[in-house]
């Protein structure tokens, strides 16, 4: 087995620079992953290596973890070397100390070693800095190692790593954005899969075949679940059992992870037959234009919360020359009105995890100590808010969706009537949802696609349908 890695100097640099940020102040602890049992011991859910570890480490592997001493710079990672049962049933892999080296690493230690550094550095006062821990195996360690209980862990995270690595990761270097053009351009061509098949009559489910086809088939997988519905009001349903009809619409959002785990993540929304219906066609431009409004605004110094604001601006406006809006924008805007028909953010951070660096808390990837992320619905879930920075990888994915239940709901307590008329809005109950998805690079002087183009005017796909 070949493991897929950056040259070692790259992590070297990398652990470097987090050493310097850190300052002289105690052991970090990173953890890999291990191999997580689906419905019995040995058959597992597909492994995914930690994007933390990976970026220092670039090791693939199953428990792995390791220890970077902040003081007297010693690095150590830690593993068992296979047993001839492992041999037998997975085949062989480089030893520890050959994938350490691969690293930059000269010194591996057996994996219950762990112990022995964690407890010794606290014995000694020292500071152990960990990330929060989300998979429930590393939760259990963590909980023996520090001997705390797992609610407890939350207490011992260390904000100030944290901080550190997201201020490393949210910059991609070059090397990365190579990752990531060629991760959203193996996802550009899932898209066309998808859409070059979409025809009534069929299920959904045979379009997921077709994305995870074009996927595998270019060594990569999908970064999350596909989203491949007639539903597109339902934001993140994986339902795939709807038989396509004449007269609707499909909402594919799909995005391929590729062996170095960059991630793309694309949506479009097509017809099921060959063009769209008038009423859709009227929508869609609703939504293209919020996306090409808030693309304009990409550049360093632009907080992306602002952004989100103008492109729910474009979509209130839009819904109103359509008269499903009524009155001023930014009032509908300033009272929550717009989210009846746009409930989430404009996007997100985009690296090896598709939401980036979630893991760490949205807090801190997506805001900073002076912009806090609000609790209102609508903005509670507008995952990035912050000033945007040359290197930053992020989507921009505006909607609209039409969710009948909350209809129903809203119009019963009467709210926002104001802004929404509701007699008009009913008659589009059953339209569904549009999403129009890209992913960008923020430049020194703006933004650059990332990934081949995918065509995203009406006229671009009603011609792909052709
Ligand atoms: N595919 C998940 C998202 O767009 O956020
Ligand atoms: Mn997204
Ligand atoms: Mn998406």
């Amino acid at each position: 087995m070949e493991l897929n890695l950056f040259d070692k100097q790259v992590y070297v640099n990398r652990r470097q620079t987090l050493k310097q940020n850190i300052g002289n102040d105690g052991l970090i602890l990173l953890l890999g992953n291990e191999d997580s049992s689906m419905n019995y011991k040995d058959n597992c859910y597909p492994f995914r290596q930690d994007s933390n570890f990976l970026y220092y480490f670039g090791l693939d592997v199953p428990t792995l973890a390791a220890i970077i001493d902040t003081d007297t710079g010693e690095e150590v990672v830690f593993g068992n070397e296979l047993s001839i049962d492992d041999i037998i049933w997975t085949g062989i892999l480089p030893t520890v100390s050959e994938m350490a080296a691969l690293a930059g690493v000269a010194k591996t230690n057996a994996y219950n070693q762990i112990t022995h550094y964690v407890h010794k550095a606290i014995t000694n006062g020292r500071k152990v800095h960990i990330l929060p821990p989300y998979r429930p195996e590393n939760k259990v360690k963590l909980s023996a190692w520090l001997n705390v209980s797992i609610q407890d862990i939350a207490d011992h995270v260390s904000v100030k790593l944290i901080k550190a690595v997201i201020a490393q990761r949210v910059i991609k270097s070059p090397l990365e954005v190579e990752q990531m053009e060629n991760a959203v351009s193996i996802s550009v061509d899932m898209q066309l899969a998808v859409i070059k098949h979409t025809r009534p009559g069929i299920k959904e489910y045979e379009l997921v075949a077709k994305a995870h086809e074009v996927a595998i088939a270019a060594n990569a997988r999908l970064g999350y679940p596909a989203i491949i519905t007639t539903h597109g009001q339902t934001l993140h349903t994986h339902y795939y059992g709807n038989t396509l009809q004449e007269g609707r619409m499909v909402l594919a959002d799909i995005g391929a992870e590729n062996a170095m785990h960059y991630g793309g993540d694309l949506t479009r929304t097509v017809p099921v037959g060959r063009s769209f219906t008038t009423r859709q066609k009227e929508l869609y431009e609703v939504v293209l234009n919020s996306m090409d409004h808030a693309i304009s605004m990409l550049k360093p110094g632009v907080q992306y919360k602002e952004i989100h604001l103008q492109a729910c601006q474009k979509l209130v406006e839009g819904l109103t020359a359509v008269n499903i809006m009524k009155g001023e924008a930014a009032e509908a805007i300033a009272a929550g009105a717009h989210t009846m028909f746009f409930q989430c953010g404009l996007g997100h951070m985009l690296g090896m995890d598709t939401h980036d660096m979630e893991d760490l808390g949205e807090q801190y990837v997506g805001y900073t100590d002076t912009l806090k992320k609000e609790t209102v619905f609508g903005l509670k879930s507008l995952r990035l808010g912050r000033e945007l920075e040359a290197g930053y990888v992020l989507t921009i994915e505006p909607g609209i969706y039409i969710i009948p239940e909350l209809i129903d709901r809203w119009q019963a307590e009467n709210k926002y009537a104001d802004f929404i008329n509701y007699d008009v809005l009913n008659t589009y109950r059953d339209f569904g949802g549009i999403r129009i998805e890209d992913n960008f690079l923020i430049t020194d002087t703006g933004s650059q696609l990332l990934g081949k183009y995918l065509p995203k005017t009406l006229k671009e796909i009603e011609a792909l349908k052709g």
